[in-house]
């Protein structure tokens, strides 16, 4: 919803080594390539319809983690850093992760709040999970 968002997300996966995958939609490019602040190459990843391109990394043996407040998530301090290729799905700012993404996930992880805000920003919420799937946290 807000492409600030995504060049925010395009930085921290530059940081810690990962690639960011996205629809490919006019507004997604210009966003990126205006939120882009990099001044080398970065690694996007096009996914047409981001379900059956989740779908399909799943099949091909990809770890799919969801960043999301769900009853089932283990806490940000017990995930594991990633041991082989990983997926993290990250939800839309007002809706959330689809249901039909959720039925996609091997595992979810949520990010403990104790304030009085119910969620945290996407890109913020994002990278602090990247990190630890990094193990540069
Ligand atoms: C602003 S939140 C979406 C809120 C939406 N209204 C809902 O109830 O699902 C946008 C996304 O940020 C991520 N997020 C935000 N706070 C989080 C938290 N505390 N733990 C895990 N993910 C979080 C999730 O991916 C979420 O789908």
């Amino acid at each position: 919803m807000h492409g600030a968002n995504l060049g925010t997300l395009l930085r921290t996966c530059d940081a810690v080594g990962a690639c960011l995958a996205v629809p490919r939609l006019p507004w997604v490019s210009e966003a990126l390539a205006r939120g882009n602040t990099l001044r080398h190459r970065t690694c996007v990843h096009h996914t047409g319809d981001p379900l059956r391109w989740l779908a399909r990394q799943r099949q091909e043996g990809h770890h799919v983690v969801g960043v999301e407040l769900a009853e089932d998530a283990v806490r940000l301090a017990d995930l594991c850093a990633a041991r082989g290729p990983t997926i993290a799905v990250l939800g839309h700012e007002r809706h959330g992760i689809p249901l039909e993404a959720l039925d996609l996930l091997d595992q979810a992880v949520e990010i403990p709040m104790v304030g009085h805000g119910t969620t945290l920003n996407v890109a913020v919420a994002g990278s602090l999970v990247l990190y630890k799937l990094a193990g540069l946290l």
